[in-house]
């Protein structure tokens, strides 16, 4: 089998969204702490008629008829996620009821959790699948379904909310290049969900912004380690043509790129002209934590990474600066702002691409690209997507109205017996949205 990896995806985020700039005025905050100190324009959130599951049911169904997928097709569907609705129950058997109707219920698969991660562990279950001897040559689908929301404070701004959608199976136009993988798992209370009464975490800011960027230096590392013994020759930033990231917020984007720059520098990595070496040399010194910490480093390294920014990662920033934090759908609403936004020139280039998860757990790998044959061309993803126009039809709600939105949404969580408005004035035909919750906490969707 050659080429296994994503054929065509679909993205789903809800009409509803709040502008950084208002929450910012409303929250008290400093002027463009939101916008130019996280980076943020705008962040979609669900109204009490959305949520994890009714977005997943959306995403796959959209995608089934968009690229003509029988739904018999589907030999296996993975969810990742780490909204919890049900412990017990998956999402996936909840989006079975898109495959039942079909009369395709031999589809293997369950839920993945941890954190922002459980996507990527979803798509790696996928990818093995199909390069196996279990394989029964069916597709495999991917779902990554979050609903990012936060207590109230610094963290708020940071939520965000969407589903994604990744058909997978061999000669793919965005194929994994699988012997290319460097992973780094440890242990953390950097950000987790103890209390199972709440919908919040419990989030440990400062510590998660370091965990990040350390997962980033390891799998870095890892990564180029795997390519130098395979290739026989060094890596180095250079030989990507874009970097892709798990998006909390913008501004940690930027810093993980120039972070990876830093690292070329420590290397000796071809990449690194003389002017960079001349503006780093200060700071090649610098061990361990004393280099998360170097606020001058920081700056010194996002100022010479500045121009290479705007040409490998900028392009994959459009979607996670607009809709917020998508958790698990984060890093793959990245890659499909890339393929959005550069579809028709990036036959033949190299993506490589960070998965994190508090927790933690991470892993760098990488995409080579091809224009791919209809109806699983870079082209024709990108038009099914239609991000633009996604973009441009939500409705901006007021502070007032989010905040009242996420009490009821508190109150709601875990809750049963009650019935919700009803109301899918704002979502586009297509759009299935939640209706009721009955004494038995069983859930009921209806589509638009
Ligand atoms: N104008 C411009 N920039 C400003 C302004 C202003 N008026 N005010 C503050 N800033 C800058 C700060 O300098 C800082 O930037 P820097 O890091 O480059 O210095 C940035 O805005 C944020 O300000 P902080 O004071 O650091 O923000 P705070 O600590 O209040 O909250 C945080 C930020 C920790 C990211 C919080 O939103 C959070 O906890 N989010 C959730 C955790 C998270 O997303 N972690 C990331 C990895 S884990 C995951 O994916 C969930």
């Amino acid at each position: 089998l050659k080429n296994v990896g994503i054929l065509a995806m679909e993205i789903y985020f809800p009409p509803t969204c709040i502008q950084q700039e208002i929450l910012e005025a409303h929250d008290g905050a400093s002027k463009g702490k939101y916008t130019i100190g996280l980076g943020q324009d705008c962040m979609g959130f669900c109204t009490e008629v959305e949520d994890v599951i009714s977005m997943s049911l959306t995403v796959v169904t959209s995608l089934l008829e968009k690229y003509k997928i029988d739904p018999t097709q589907i030999g296996r569907l993975e969810v990742g996620s780490e909204t919890v609705i049900d412990k017990s129950k998956s999402i996936k058997t909840f989006v079975m009821q898109a495959f039942e109707e079909c009369g395709n219920t031999d589809i293997e698969g369950v839920d993945s959790t941890n954190a922002c991660y459980g996507g990527t562990a979803a798509l790696f279950n996928c990818v093995n699948w199909i390069e196996s001897s279990s394989w029964d040559g069916r597709y495999g689908l991917v779902v990554c379904t979050d609903s990012a929301v936060y207590a109230e404070g610094p963290a708020r701004p940071t939520g965000g909310a969407a589903a994604i959608a990744m058909l997978i199976g061999p000669d793919a136009p965005i194929a994994f290049e699988s012997k290319f993988r460097g992973s780094h798992m440890s242990h953390a209370y950097d950000f987790y969900k103890p209390n199972l009464a709440s919908e919040y975490p419990v989030v440990d800011g400062k510590l998660s912004q370091t965990c990040y960027l350390m997962a980033l230096d390891s799998c870095y590392r890892r990564y180029c380690h795997k390519y130098e013994k395979l290739e026989g020759k060094q890596f180095s930033m250079d030989d990507a043509d874009s970097f892709v990231f798990h998006s909390p917020y913008n501004k940690l984007v930027q810093k993980s790129f120039a972070r990876l720059m830093f690292n070329d520098f420590l290397r000796n990595a071809s990449s690194v002209d003389e002017s960079t070496k001349e503006k780093l040399a200060p700071f090649a010194t610098l061990i361990g934590d004393e280099s998360y910490a170097s606020r001058d480093l920081e700056k010194a390294t996002q100022q010479v990474a500045k121009s290479q920014y705007d040409v490998k990662v900028q392009p994959s920033t459009l979607v996670p600066k607009q809709v917020g934090n998508m958790y698990t759908a984060s890093l793959y609403a990245a890659l499909a702002s890339l393929i959005h936004n550069k579809h028709s020139t990036l036959d033949g280039k190299r993506v490589v691409m960070f998965s994190y998860g508090s927790g933690l757990s991470a892993t760098m790998f990488s995409f080579h690209l091809s224009d791919g044959q209809h109806p699983f061309s870079l082209s024709n993803i990108a038009k099914v997507m239609n991000i633009g126009e996604k973009l441009k039809s939500r409705s901006e709600l007021s502070p007032e109205k989010f905040v009242d939105i996420m009490k009821l949404m508190e109150h709601r969580y875990g809750g049963k017996d009650f019935v919700t408005s009803k109301d899918c004035s704002l979502l586009s035909p297509g759009t299935y949205y939640l209706t009721e919750v009955d004494s038995m906490y069983r859930r009921f969707y209806s589509k638009k």
